[in-house]
């Protein structure tokens, strides 16, 4: 007994030291076997949904999966910024993708939501589903931003223009298509538009709509588990749902008014709110000065002194100033609230973060994380599919535990107690019996009885 825990303690031990050792991004045991990832974002759904609502389909799947309460995102916490982050595991600053609306002083291009097809935007990153193809293999992709753009030129074979006229089904219905019909698809992207969409109407607060647009969202996950049963993919593959950013509820009452501060001829806005990229069109400290004092629920930063931590600085893609709203507030020009509900404020608050879940043969079952970074979902999926990560600024260490093949140091430390308490156990074990059989020797009534007892552990009598 005690040598078979001394072993198994030893074992733990090895566990230990495999994990460090599987924590280098570059082994790839998964190699070209490995079954294909499918990534779905609902966009704009908020970790603390999973609180405040009920998911009926969402809980069966990650309860045979992974679930992890919620992402640190990047910042800006935008749709476009985000989406971009997942794929490339990369900060804004530096995959290019900085905002939703962009401006380059150089070449003086605009990119926004409608107009997002020029390659130039995108090219200061290679996504996954590049990489995918460079591999040799194909990836296919419903709406997720950029997977209908040239970029590294690549263009996809399986792809759709965006149309938020599309339905989730047949987006659905063209992703499974095309992964069932060609083996060569490693990796696929969906999208769908909600619950952002309702949250930025009604304003995350309004219970009423909420309820019934994440029961709207939970019903098509149960449809997509439906229909990946229904095409053999279920359990075959790894799948992943997860979210872009959450939202926050604004108000009338917390309107930050630029009209109010500076002169509108003094400057020229590239995007607005929670983050506004500001050009001054005049002496830039005047400006910056005016802005700056503006309101108490709105930061002013030059370029340069952007904080490290949002990783906002070094592309030229950034605007020489930059204004932040407090969470809630809503920056305009003049004018009303545009939305009673919005994102891209700072990525530390948790009303910003989205959650993510995971199923399929590479993920532990049942198993719940606090937390990772959302560009540690890059190197993860690299891992899943078998391909080289390109340089990234996320950490295959932060997320390993969420697979079934490395060995925890949770899980590691939990072997390691039991073991301890089972020696414990063993050598108090012995001890009593030690002690009971001195006793058996002083001489008492029942001595004897205990003595004809033919060597079994517990006496009969006592
Ligand atoms: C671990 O990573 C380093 C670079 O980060 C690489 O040089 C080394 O070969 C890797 N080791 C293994 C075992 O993959
Ligand atoms: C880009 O947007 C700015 C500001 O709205 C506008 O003044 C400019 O003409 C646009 N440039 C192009 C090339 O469309
Ligand atoms: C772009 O790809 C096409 C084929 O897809 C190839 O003919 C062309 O040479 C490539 N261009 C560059 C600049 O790599
Ligand atoms: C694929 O999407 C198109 C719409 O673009 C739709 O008409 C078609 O039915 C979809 N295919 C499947 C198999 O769902
Ligand atoms: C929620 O939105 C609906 C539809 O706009 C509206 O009628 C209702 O008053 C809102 N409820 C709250 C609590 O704001
Ligand atoms: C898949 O389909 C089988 C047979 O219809 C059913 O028993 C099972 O519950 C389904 N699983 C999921 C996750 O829908
Ligand atoms: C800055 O604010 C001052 C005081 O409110 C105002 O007089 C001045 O016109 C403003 N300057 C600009 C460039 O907006
Ligand atoms: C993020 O990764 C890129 C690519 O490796 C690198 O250039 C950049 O410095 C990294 N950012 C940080 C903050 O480490
Ligand atoms: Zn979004």
């Amino acid at each position: 007994m005690q040598v078979s825990g001394y072993l198994f303690a030893v074992i733990a031990c090895s566990g230990l030291t495999l994990s460090v050792q599987t924590g280098n991004q570059t082994r790839l045991e998964s190699g070209n076997d490995s079954p294909p990832l499918l990534l779905v974002s609902f966009d704009g759904f908020r970790a603390d949904y999973l609180n405040k609502y009920s998911f009926p389909n969402l809980e069966k799947f990650y309860s045979d999966g992974v679930l992890v309460h919620e992402l640190t995102n990047v910042f800006t916490t935008k749709t476009f910024p985000n989406h971009y982050s997942l794929v490339t595991g990369l900060y804004a600053e530096s995959h290019g993708i900085l905002a939703s609306i962009m401006y380059d002083p150089v070449t003086k291009k605009n990119f926004s939501i409608q107009n997002d097809r020029d390659p130039f935007w995108w090219n200061e990153a290679t996504p996954i589903w590049v990489s995918v193809e460079q591999s040799g293999y194909r990836a296919a992709a419903a709406m997720w931003p950029g997977t209908n753009v040239n970029i590294q030129n690549r263009t996809l074979k399986y792809t759709f223009d965006y149309d938020p006229k599309v339905t989730f089904q047949e987006r659905l219905g063209n992703i499974t298509q095309w992964m069932t019909t060609d083996k060569s698809v490693k990796f696929a992207a969906l999208y769908w538009e909600e619950p952002d969409r309702s949250g930025h109407i009604y304003g995350p607060d309004n219970s009423t709509e909420m309820t019934r647009v994440l029961k709207e969202v939970d019903g098509y996950i149960g449809l997509l588990m439906e229909q990946l049963n229904k095409t053999g993919l279920w359990g075959k593959i790894n799948v992943i749902i997860t979210s872009d950013h959450g939202m926050t509820q604004c108000s009338p009452q917390r309107l930050i008014i630029l009209d109010n501060c500076i002169i509108p001829s003094s400057y020229m806005v590239v995007d607005l709110t929670p983050v506004a990229a500001i050009i001054p069109l005049e002496d830039i400290s005047t400006v910056y000065k005016n802005l700056s004092a503006c309101h108490i629920h709105m930061k002013a930063y030059l370029k340069d002194d952007v904080p490290d931590r949002l990783h906002y600085k070094n592309n030229g893609r950034i605007q020489p100033i930059l204004l932040v709203a407090d969470e809630g507030w809503t920056i305009v020009k003049n004018g009303g609230l545009p939305r009673l509900g919005d994102h891209g404020y700072d990525n530390t608050l948790p009303s910003m973060h989205p959650f993510l879940a995971a199923h399929g043969p590479a993920f532990r079952k049942g198993y719940k994380m606090s937390s990772f970074n959302s560009v540690d979902l890059y190197p993860l999926m690299c891992h899943l599919i078998g391909i080289a990560p390109m340089a990234n600024n996320g950490s295959f260490a932060h997320v390993r535990c969420a697979l079934v093949s490395e060995q925890c140091g949770e899980l590691a430390l939990a072997v390691g107690l039991v073991i301890g308490v089972l020696i414990i156990l063993t050598t108090f074990t012995c001890l009593f019996k030690l002690m009971k059989n001195r006793d058996v020797s002083s001489p008492r009534p029942f001595a004897r009885l205990e003595l004809e007892d033919d060597g079994d552990d517990e006496p009969l009598l006592e």
